[in-house]
């Protein structure tokens, strides 16, 4: 039972989602990969990110993983559909929080902010079109935010400057209801809010799927209901920096200094 749960990101934004699943399962011990190396999976092919997917799933079954939560909406997108035919473990997977941002919208506009693959995905593309007709969809690639994050940088001139320009036409468009659809975006949640404004409500996917994993392992009995000082390991294709930055602000983690390792999977 007490059997890690693995989750992988192409690179440190999963973690805004380990931060939800930690608190949501407090019992359950986690192992995260941070796939840097190969970041970002926006512009990669489907196959690429399918290859990158089953390696990162291999490396965490090898550590006795019980479950796979894939914390990047690109990857979900590409390739959750193979990982779920391939392996025989609960994956669960992750998508842009399209449906609560349209069901609360005044205005009925509704901003994205999500790569170009994960807007390319069946899906964004069925979600979306099941609101088609009342709320209307502004989708924007968030080009450079990631790169600026894997970097440790979250806020500043080079920041403000792209986030003021991707907020712009959301602006001139009356959006009440921005989407966080990249799990790297909200670490530039403070920067976000205040180019945003009060008007508009920012919405990411990490709570509802720690929900959404926690119901799978009640499902598949394989939920730790015994209590456990739980255990976190840390793992990364490339860097440790931003990572253990993200780890520091993000995590209680006492005196305990994270420790990452670097893997070449
Ligand atoms: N965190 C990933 C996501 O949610 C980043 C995508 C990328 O690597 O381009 O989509």
């Amino acid at each position: 039972m007490d059997k890690p749960i693995g989750v992988f990101d192409s690179g440190i934004g999963g973690l805004t989602v380990l931060k939800e699943l930690t608190e949501m399962l407090p019992h359950e011990n986690f192992i995260y990969v941070a796939d840097s190396i190969n970041a970002p999976y926006g512009p990669r092919t489907r196959s690429e990110i399918i290859k990158f997917s089953s390696r990162i799933i291999d490396f965490l079954i090898q550590k006795s993983c019980k479950a796979i939560v894939i914390a990047c909406n690109t990857a979900t997108a590409a390739a959750v559909h193979d990982m779920r035919r391939k392996y025989k473990i609960p994956i669960i997977g992750l998508e842009p929080a399209v449906k609560p941002a349209c069901l609360a919208t005044k205005t009925g506009h509704v901003g994205v902010l999500a790569t170009a693959g994960t807007f390319r995905g069946n899906h964004f593309k069925t979600t979306s079109d099941k609101y088609k007709d009342y709320v209307a969809l502004h989708l924007q690639v968030a080009k450079g935010l990631l790169e600026l994050a894997e970097k440790g940088v979250f806020k500043g001139p080079i920041v403000e400057e792209l986030i003021s320009r991707y907020m712009a036409p959301m602006h001139d468009k009356n959006v009440d209801q921005l989407v966080l659809g990249c799990t790297h975006y909200p670490l530039f949640k403070e920067v976000i809010s205040d180019i945003a404004g009060e008007q508009i409500s920012i919405i990411d996917s990490g709570e509802a799927v720690a929900r959404r994993t926690k119901d799978v392992l009640m499902t598949n009995k394989i939920l730790n209901t015994e209590s456990n000082v739980q255990k976190l390991r840390f793992y990364s294709t490339m860097g440790e920096v931003a990572l253990k930055n993200v780890l520091l602000n993000l995590f209680e983690m006492g005196q305990n200094k994270p420790v990452v390792e670097i893997i070449s999977i």
